[in-house]
């Protein structure tokens, strides 16, 4: 084999265990993906693949109240935001101030008044309840260690009749594949509306249901 095989082989190896360990190591503390990481979705392929089913698949309307979580920097909640006019709101919550920081540079430019970003976790009890008629996760769950008081948290933040609509897309490391992701939304009170997508790439609906 030459050389230049070697060395692909070796980066990918390299690659591939960095990812494994973030992965396994997110499960016990929040190790999120960093700003600085965040050209792996904010790129042509993955925007062609992702964005506008992603936007589709929340069914929006002008008045709606909108939850992102894990906003980011705020590549989602923008658009949502302008889609949601007039009267219509978006709070993107993320734990991260450099990605917030981010977010409201580019609100600030986008000149919208109907977008909040605010430092929140999910699963920290900081999101109102009976407040929104649409959340999101979009490539967040895996890198939430608590991942059960976070989904009951988000479904207690839906108003009757909302929906959670969570996203995973390969080769993100943390990766949720769709039966965990059934599990642990069943578990939290959710019951499913709908599945788009593939293993490559899914976005999975699912209603508040009623009860405590
Ligand atoms: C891969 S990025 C995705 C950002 C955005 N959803 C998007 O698709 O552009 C994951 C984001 O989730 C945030 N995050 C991780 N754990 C969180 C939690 N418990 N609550 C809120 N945000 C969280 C991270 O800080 C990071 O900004």
């Amino acid at each position: 084999m030459t050389l230049l095989v070697w060395l692909v082989l070796a980066v990918g190896l390299v690659l591939g265990v960095a990812m494994f360990s973030w992965r396994t190591l997110s499960r016990m503390r929040a190790l999120p993906c960093p700003p600085w990481l965040m050209w792996l979705l904010e790129n042509p392929f993955a925007r062609r693949r992702t964005y506008t089913p992603m936007l589709e698949r929340l069914a929006l309307s002008p008045g709606l109240h909108v939850l992102d979580v894990g906003c980011g920097y705020g590549r989602l909640s923008i658009p949502i935001a302008r889609l949601v006019l007039p009267r219509g709101e978006v709070v993107g919550a993320d734990i991260q101030e450099g990605m917030l920081w981010m977010a409201r540079e580019r609100a600030q430019k986008s000149g919208l008044a109907n977008l909040t970003l605010r430092r929140a976790g999910a699963g920290e009890g900081l999101l109102e309840p009976g407040r929104y008629d649409r959340a999101l996760m979009v490539t967040v769950l895996g890198e939430i260690p608590r991942q059960a008081e976070a989904l009951q948290e988000v479904r207690n933040a839906l108003k009757p009749g909302g929906f959670l609509s969570v996203t995973e897309l390969l080769p993100d490391p943390h990766y949720q594949p769709v039966g965990t992701v059934r599990r642990l939304a069943h578990a939290a009170g959710f019951g499913e509306l709908a599945y788009f997508g593939n293993v490559l790439g899914y976005t999975l609906n699912l209603e508040r249901l009623p009860g405590s």
